[in-house]
């Protein structure tokens, strides 16, 4: 894992657009689309305005650019303004210039919510796979709405959020019962077939997930943790993010003496 240590979340965010930026450049230049996983929550929200001003500044086209959700509650209206469909409409399809058509959000209202994770397995493989799948970090060690203990072998499903994170996003509602109780999320497997996948962390308050995902040990207690299976994982955290990390130093004398050859 390369963990990637900068002053605050601006660069946080600059530094992980350029990440996306450069995976959309080497698609483009093989002639295809990239395909990019995409979060909701504030951790990407600078990366995605970051990405935006990239686009525009070099004027690379993202209207070719197919996006998968990580997750989605179940039972919330798409027009509901905290659905991640209306979410990842407003915060990435927007202003990076997606195609609508090529944005795809996992079906939280479906009859049959297993068949509709299923079928959004199928979409993910039929595009290709991942190229880089963009994540957050809950404060509880969760990617995606895999809470603690999910299977690191899992595949796209319904979930019921822990508490703790329904308490976390109370804060997007008006009132904490109004927070959905159930969702639908990317497995852990699903997101470890990702080819890159890209950790954004800012503040204080992930900083105690934060290392048990990079130093703990390998652990469904921190579904984050299984991004040390992954072969090309990089985390770009901020100083507050990154203050519980034991190893802090050579993180970052391993960025100023890259070894030869690598990524
Ligand atoms: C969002 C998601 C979650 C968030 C995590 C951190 O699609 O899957 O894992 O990334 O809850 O949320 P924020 O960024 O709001 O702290």
């Amino acid at each position: 894992m390369r963990v990637i240590i900068v002053e605050n979340a601006a660069q946080v965010a600059n530094a992980a657009a350029e990440h996306i930026a450069q995976v959309v450049r080497s698609c483009a230049a093989a002639d295809r689309a990239a395909v990019l996983g995409v979060a909701t929550g504030s951790s990407p929200i600078g990366t995605y305005n970051a990405l935006a001003e990239i686009a525009r500044a070099e004027q690379l086209d993202l209207s070719e650019v197919r996006a998968f959700a990580l997750d989605e509650y179940v039972g919330l209206d798409r027009e509901h303004p905290e659905s991640y469909h209306a979410v990842i409409h407003r915060t990435v399809t927007e202003p990076l210039g997606l195609n609508p058509a090529h944005v795809h959000v996992p079906d939280g209202l479906a009859a049959d919510l297993y068949e509709a994770c299923q079928s959004y397995e199928t979409a993910i493989t039929n595009a290709g796979g991942v190229d880089l799948q963009l994540l957050g970090i809950g404060a509880n060690g969760h990617i995606g709405f895999n809470e603690p203990t999910s299977s690191l072998a899992s595949r796209t499903r319904p979930k019921t959020l822990a508490p703790q994170t329904r308490v976390d996003n109370a804060r997007f509602f008006d009132s904490l019962d109004q927070v959905p109780v159930h969702c639908v999320t990317q497995g852990i497997g699903t997101i470890l077939d990702a080819r890159k996948a890209l950790l954004v962390a800012q503040g204080e308050s992930k900083a105690e997930a934060v290392a048990a995902m990079i130093e703990g040990p390998l652990s469904s207690m921190c579904p984050a943790s299984a991004l040390q299976l992954h072969p090309d994982a990089t985390v770009i955290i901020d100083r507050e993010a990154a203050a519980m990390l034991t190893l802090r130093d050579y993180y970052e004398h391993i960025e100023l003496h890259q070894p030869h050859g690598s990524k």
